[in-house]
């Protein structure tokens, strides 16, 4: 039987935060089409809307909810949807984010500090700790949580102090996420992106800041290949588990120093 005809049979319920657009939305795409019922969320609920109207008319099972993943409240209601409708939650994809101005430490306001903590790592964190109080009760037991990650978790470039610190950040909870959920079949794994051919990664091909003070243009790749990555790792059973996944643009500067 092949891979699509397997997911079909089980139906599993994903949830794909930020699905707006980018790498969520092609994720969501990819599972929807692998035969998962997909609930996209994110703050622009005409596009999701879009996305979901068109993957319903393929005769896939996609639901579109509205949610600001840095609001407790908006957070609880987008797992109460799910909850109520599906009963259960088989996959977390924790992608949405954003980047923090790019300037000097002492120029960014607290307020935009704020923002991209709020976001990239207080969002994950509300998602996760809804999702794990699901996917404990739940029968059968566990799901898997993935998060998106960066090459931004390993290294910074210049300027990028709010997101690389909430990138580094994230994988401290992919990590406590991974032991905490051993006794529920709750498994974790992060997939570390670089310069996937999104809105927020499109400045690269303009050219962006090197550690040297140059300006330079970037490589990117192909945002299909990430959802190829994460497919994968939402198609492995919960006995195993990618732990971390680098994926980027093979020429980037990143390896050997640039
Ligand atoms: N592209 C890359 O090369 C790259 C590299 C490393 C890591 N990443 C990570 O990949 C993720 C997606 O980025 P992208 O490149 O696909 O950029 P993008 O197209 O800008 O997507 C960001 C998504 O996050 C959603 N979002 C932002 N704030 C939100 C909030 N408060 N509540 C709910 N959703 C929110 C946005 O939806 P709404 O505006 O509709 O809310 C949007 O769908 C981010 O976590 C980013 O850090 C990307």
């Amino acid at each position: 039987m092949t891979e699509v005809a397997d997911s079909k049979k089980t139906k599993k319920i994903a949830l794909v935060t930020g699905a707006s657009s980018g790498i969520g939305l092609s994720c969501a795409r990819k599972l929807l089409a692998h035969g998962y019922t997909v609930v996209l969320a994110g703050r622009r609920q005409a596009l999701l809307d879009e996305v979901a109207d068109a993957a319903r008319q393929r005769g896939e099972d996609a639901l579109a909810v509205a949610c600001d993943v840095t609001d407790d409240t908006s957070v609880t209601a987008l797992f109460d949807t799910i909850r109520q409708r599906y009963g259960r939650l088989d996959v977390l994809f924790n992608n949405a984010g954003r980047s923090g101005p790019p300037v000097e430490i002492d120029e960014i306001p607290v307020d935009e500090w704020r923002a991209v903590v709020d976001t990239n790592l207080t969002g994950v964190f509300l998602c996760t700790r809804a999702a794990f109080g699901i996917m404990k009760k739940q029968s059968p037991q566990g799901g898997r949580i993935i998060n998106n990650g960066s090459i931004s978790a390993h290294a910074p470039r210049p300027y990028s102090i709010a997101y690389t610190a909430t990138k580094h950040a994230i994988t401290g909870l992919t990590k406590s996420v991974s032991l905490d959920g051993r006794p529920y079949d709750i498994v974790c794994g992060q997939i570390d992106i670089g310069n996937a051919a999104t809105e927020m990664a499109a400045r690269m091909a303009r050219g962006v800041p090197q550690a040297n003070g140059e300006i330079a243009i970037e490589p990117l790749m192909d945002v299909e290949h990430v959802a190829d990555a994460v497919l994968h790792m939402a198609e492995l059973p919960l006995s195993a588990n990618v732990q971390f996944m680098t994926i980027m643009a093979s020429k980037m500067p990143f390896v050997g120093r640039g």
